[in-house]
């Protein structure tokens, strides 16, 4: 499938399965190398990444390593704080550990950031970040990101996880919002 128009908006094929599985496992063989005896806890952030957490999982072949689903809830904080988004589902101790984050796309950098400091509260070893997308451009804020998939531009994409509005998270390929 070349395009594809989910609610409003045509997208057109922008990465194919082949080209995410293969930077994915390269990623894998990385940490594999990188987190040998660190017994890492991953941490895939719901809803976005839960393909890429998986396609990634199953090829760490650390055998002392697990994973935990967590995700990002807003709520109306007082007045003085606003909106505030509270990371939820955690139930392991993340104490002296390394913790790996994975995330679907870093834009702004605010999701990244907020969960780095919600994490950091809890005392852990270190906290790595792996995101497989990246949109160099759209970064406001200076996070440190230790393991990146690929770069892309500045652009609205969808598929492998990734939703417009709800949809478009079960296509295999990510597709970009096509300019009309
Ligand atoms: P950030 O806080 O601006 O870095 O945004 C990160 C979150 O926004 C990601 O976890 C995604 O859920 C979502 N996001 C950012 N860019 C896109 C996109 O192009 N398509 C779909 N979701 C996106
Ligand atoms: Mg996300």
């Amino acid at each position: 499938m070349k395009q594809v128009k989910i609610h409003d908006k045509n997208f057109q094929l922008f990465i194919p399965y082949e080209k995410i599985r293969a930077t994915i496992e390269k990623m894998a063989e990385t940490m594999n190398n990188d987190l040998k005896e660190k017994n890492p806890l991953f941490l895939c952030i719901l809803n976005g990444s839960f393909m890429f957490a998986a396609e990634l999982f199953k090829r760490i072949s650390l055998i002392q390593t697990e994973i935990s689903f967590v995700k990002l809830a807003s709520y109306r904080g007082d007045k003085t704080s606003g909106q505030v988004k509270q990371l939820i589902g955690l139930n392991e101790v993340i104490e002296g550990r390394t913790v790996v984050v994975l995330e679907d796309i870093v834009d702004s950098g605010l999701t990244i950031e907020n969960i780095q400091g919600q994490l950091k509260l809890l005392n852990p070893r270190e906290v790595l970040v792996a995101t497989l997308l990246l949109k160099p451009d759209a970064l406001i804020r200076d996070v440190k990101l230790d393991y990146v998939g690929m770069e892309i531009p500045n652009d609205f994409i969808v598929g492998y996880g990734l939703d417009y509005d709800g949809l478009g998270r079960n296509l295999i390929d990510i597709y970009s919002v096509a300019n009309e």
